[in-house]
Order: structure tokens, then sequence, then C-alpha cells
């Protein structure tokens, strides 16, 4: 903390204090007087200094940055954040999922990954994971996992057998349990991890014609990961080694860089596509869609009050700026009324007027009023009007996004192609990805979580989750488990 010149203190209305140290009491010993406002408002501030944390991802930190175009990607999307060589101000979040605020970093668990870019034309988030799939494909099962990760209603405590109880019995899960239980489960640092959109996103281009995209902010840094035993040192060692690592390295002006790349896949083709291209627990692979560079994202500014500017920092994936949109991903179409649901219930109605989350541009909105509103709001306050008040004009949007869609009301899962399955990718990870060394501490972490506080029940159903992944990796688990319960 540097020094700062004297400057006298006042209470929060600027008025002069008379003591840093004094309450006012009647006499040096005699009790308190109520007109000690300034007392006051010391108690009643400090009592007010907490607000809910996230429900997922309650433990984060971040830092702001410039994102630069390097390519030239205007064939595909409009949005100004993609012209050549613009530059965007921008802010990110690293976060992990089911920890609460205090918890270590360095348990294993995905790494959020949330952006939000200050455009030109309003403000864009892409509010990703360090993985590129997810745990499930239909948005109704989402509240029930988190749950399943967090903590035990009688016992408060972490559940592993809930955890695998659930994944067991959601197949779906597979690949993103596979990569969680691999080396990139628990990342080195924020720094050295790639960053994922996950879902499949539109781009528009000045034509109108419309793609479909995939995000991918590799890290320059390299990938470098932790293993089981080192994360569980620097858990109690260090429960914030991430976001010092974070802090420290901005500091001392080393700033971590990651290139965005997009895969791009034309958008008559999802049609056709072999499996359906917007399930969210499948990649789309290299071979079929290769990487093209965008640009480059760099972390260059810590922030100086975590509360307002990352605390407070609200990123919602309903943020698309004209040029890009949503997809038929039924998690993605849920995440658009989720975040900005939680942001209201979090930071209260007017959360957009936080610094942090306000726009770069002129707001012109109709909005009005609610507990927060700081910015004046001027007449007139309705649409339509003959007062000159905004007008909406259709030329400027691409309202998030389209696509054809017909048919009946039901509740059901996607319509099965050729190659969709559960278990396929999840497998090809194994098999292709991983080298025998990889896949040696696959099995050894998988055995580990397993031998912690799993029913046979549970256990049971794990052994052939994994055989659906790979013969050899279920067998190898089961042996492993075995051994733990024998010695
Ligand atoms: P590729 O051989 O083209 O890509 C393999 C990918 O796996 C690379 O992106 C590599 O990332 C990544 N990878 C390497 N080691 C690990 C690890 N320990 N845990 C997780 N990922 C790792 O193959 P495909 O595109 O055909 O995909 C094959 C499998 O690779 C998929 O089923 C999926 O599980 C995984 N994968 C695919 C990605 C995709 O978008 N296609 C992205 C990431 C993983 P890097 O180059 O940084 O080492
Ligand atoms: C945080 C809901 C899936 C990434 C959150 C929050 C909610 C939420 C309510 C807390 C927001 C806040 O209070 O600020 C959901 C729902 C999902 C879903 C309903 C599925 C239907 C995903 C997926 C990803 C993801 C698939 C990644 C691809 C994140 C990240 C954060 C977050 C990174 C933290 C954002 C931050 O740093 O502030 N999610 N989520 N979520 N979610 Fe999701």
């Amino acid at each position: 903390m540097s020094e700062k010149q004297h400057r006298p203190t006042t209470t929060d209305a600027g008025i002069p204090v008379a003591s840093d140290e004094h309450s006012l009491s009647i006499g040096p010993d005699g009790p308190l007087v109520l007109n000690d406002h300034y007392l006051i408002e010391q108690m009643a501030m400090f009592n007010r200094e907490r607000i809910p944390e996230r429900q997922p991802h309650a433990k984060g930190g971040g830092a702001f940055g410039t994102f630069e175009v390097t390519e030239d990607v205007s064939a595909y999307t409009r949005a100004a954040v993609f012209q050549p060589k613009v530059e965007t101000e921008m802010l990110a979040r690293f976060s992990t999922v089911a920890g609460e605020r205090g918890s270590p970093d360095t348990w294993r668990d995905p790494r959020g990954f949330a952006l939000k870019f200050y455009t030109s034309e309003g403000n864009f988030d892409l509010v990703g994971n360090n993985t590129p799939v997810f745990f499930m494909r239909d948005p109704m099962k989402f509240q029930h996992f988190i749950r399943s990760q967090k903590r035990r209603a009688g016992n408060n405590l972490r559940d592993h057998d809930m955890q695998w109880d659930f994944w067991t019995l959601s197949p779906e899960s597979a690949h993103q349990v596979t990569w969680l239980m691999g080396d990139r489960g628990i990342p080195r640092s924020w720094r050295h991890m790639n960053g994922y959109s996950s879902h499949t996103y539109q781009w528009i281009n000045a034509s109108g014609e419309r793609f479909w995209v995939k995000y991918h902010f590799i890290t320059d840094q390299g990938i470098e990961c932790l293993t089981q035993a080192e994360a569980d040192r620097l858990a109690g060692e260090d429960g914030d080694y991430h976001q010092r690592d974070l802090y420290d390295h901005l500091e001392s002006g080393d700033h971590p860089s990651w290139t965005l790349k997009v895969q791009i896949m034309p958008f008559d083709e999802a049609k056709t596509y072999r499996f359906n291209p917007f399930d969210l627990t499948k990649v789309w692979p290299h071979g079929d869609y290769p990487l093209h560079e965008v640009g480059r994202m760099t972390l260059n500014r810590n922030v100086t009050d975590y509360h307002t500017e990352i605390e407070q920092a609200a990123f919602e994936p309903n943020n698309l700026v004209p040029g890009t949109g949503l997809s038929p991903d039924k998690m993605l179409l849920a995440r658009g009324f989720s975040y900005s649901d939680a942001h209201r219930a979090r930071l209260g109605a007017n959360y957009r007027q936080i610094p942090v989350n306000q726009p770069h541009v002129e707001v012109h909105s109709y909005s009005k009023d609610g507990v927060g509103r700081t910015q004046n709001v001027t007449d007139p306050v309705y649409a339509p009007n003959s007062y000159g008040g905004p007008v909406a004009d259709p030329a400027l949007t691409d309202d998030g996004g389209q696509w054809a869609a017909d048919g009946e009301m039901v509740r059901a899962a996607y319509t099965l192609r050729a190659d969709d399955d559960d278990f396929g990718q999840a497998g090809t990870l194994v098999r292709d990805v991983l080298d025998d060394a990889a896949r040696d501490r696959l099995v050894s972490n998988i055995v580990g979580h397993l031998s912690d506080g799993v029913t046979d029940k549970v256990l049971a159903r794990a052994f052939d989750y994994w055989r659906s992944v790979d013969q050899r990796l279920g067998d190898r688990v089961e042996a492993g488990v075995r051994e733990q319960q024998g010695s």
C-alpha cells in the first residue's frame, strides 16, 4: 500500500469527524450517546458491507484489459468489436464454480472465464469456462447439478457421493467429467488456462449472412496445470493462490494475453452435421472446423476496489451486440434469462448503473426509477412519443440472432443424429489426446475422488460410467478403488 498525504476523515456526507478512535460518551467512563452519528454510521455501514455472493462462481478475481483485432473476420460478422484493428477495453473475471467466496482457488473444478467488452455498440459479454463443454445439455438440470456440487442440507458438507450420484445418473456429463478429472481440472494459474465460449453462438455479417461460431481464447502463456498433490498443499498454504498470482503479475508489469480463435460453421451445415452442433456436451473436432485467428486479449490493469469492480461486476450472456447472436443451444437460451435475473436479485434492478457495468456509450433506454438509480431520467418517459424521445431502429440490431423454428410444444431431449451419444468424445479425449502419463494421472484422480465417501451403489454405476467412456479406463478405475478399499 502506498503512503497517502494527510486528509481529514469525514462522514459519508463529507463532514469532518472529531475522532477515528473515541466514541462520544458522558465523561470518559460514562455511557454512549445516540447523537454520536459518526459511531452509528460506522456500525451501520459495517453491518451492510457484505452482499450476497454469486450462487455459483462465488470465488474469483479479475482485471481490466484490452482486446485488439489482428485479423480480418468482417466476412463473418459486422460486430464493431471484431472489425480489423479495433481495440476495445474489457474486463475479465476468473472463478471456481462450486466453492464459496473464501474457498481455496486450487480445488478441482471448472474455472469461469467471464469477459465484458465495452464496445462502441454497447456491452458485449462472453461468459465462458476453461473447458469447451459442459455437464448437461438441458437447463432444467443445471440447478440440480450445482446443488449436487455444493453442500448437503443436513451436515453442511460437500459430499462426493452426491456428486457422483448426479454425474452417473446424468451420462451426458461424461465428457466434462473426464476433462475435469484430467490435468486441466486444476490450472496452475488463471494465466495458464484457455477460455472457451463452450456454446455455439451466431455471427451475422454486413450482408445479413449468418454463421455458427465457437470462441476459443488460447493462452499465450501456455497450458500449465497443478497435480492433485500440489493443489491440495496450496489449498492449505494459500487459498488465494490464483488471485495472488494474477494480481502480482499485473503489478510487476507482466501482462498475460490470450489469442482469440474461432471455429466457424456455415449456417446451413448445422442442419445436416453428423451430431447436433448446439449440444453443449460436445466440441466441434478441429479436423472438421479449424481455428481462425481473430485477435488478442491482454490484461494490463488491476482493479483498485475489488468490491465495486469485481464483486459487483455483472456478466450476462444476453449482452449481445449487432453482428452476434445466440443459437438453439437450450442451455444458452436459458442463460439469456438467468444472469440478469441473478443480478437484479444480488445487486438490484439498476445494476447496470454501477460503473463497472456501465457501457462506454450513451444509454437511451426507457428504464426509470427503482432502487439504486443514480443517472437522471429525462422526459419523455414513454414511447411512442411526439417529444423527441429515443426511437428504435431495426437496422441497428440483429436481435440476438435468428433461426427458424417450428413444431409441437414438447418436453423432450434433442432429436438424435447419427453421431449423437454421451461417451464418444470423452473416449476420444482419453484414447487419442492424453498420453500414458496423463492417462495415469486421470485414473489416479478419479480413484482418489471415488475413494472419498462414495457409497457402493453409486460406485457400481461409476465403474460402468467409466467403462462406457473407455473399457480399459473403467477397469483400471475399479481396480484402483478396490485396492484403496483393501488397504
Ligand atoms: P485435436 O487433436 O485437434 O485437439 C485436441 C485438443 O485437446 C487440443 O485442443 C488440445 O489442446 C486439447 N487437450 C490436450 N490435452 C488435453 C487435456 N489433458 N485435457 C483436455 N484437453 C486437452 O482433436 P479434436 O478437435 O478432434 O478433439 C479431440 C478431443 O479433444 C475432443 O473429444 C475433446 O475431448 C478434446 N478437445 C477438443 C477441442 C475442440 O474444440 N475440438 C478443444 C479442447 C479439447 P491444446 O492444443 O491446448 O493442447
Ligand atoms: C455464474 C446460471 C451455465 C459460466 C452464474 C450465475 C448464475 C448462473 C445464476 C451467477 C451470476 C451472478 O450472480 O453474477 C447458469 C445457468 C446455466 C449456466 C442457469 C445453465 C442453464 C453456465 C455455462 C457456463 C457458465 C455453460 C460456461 C460456458 C458461468 C460463469 C459465471 C457464472 C463464468 C461467473 C460469472 C462471473 O464471473 O461473474 N451462472 N449458468 N455457466 N456462470 Fe453460469
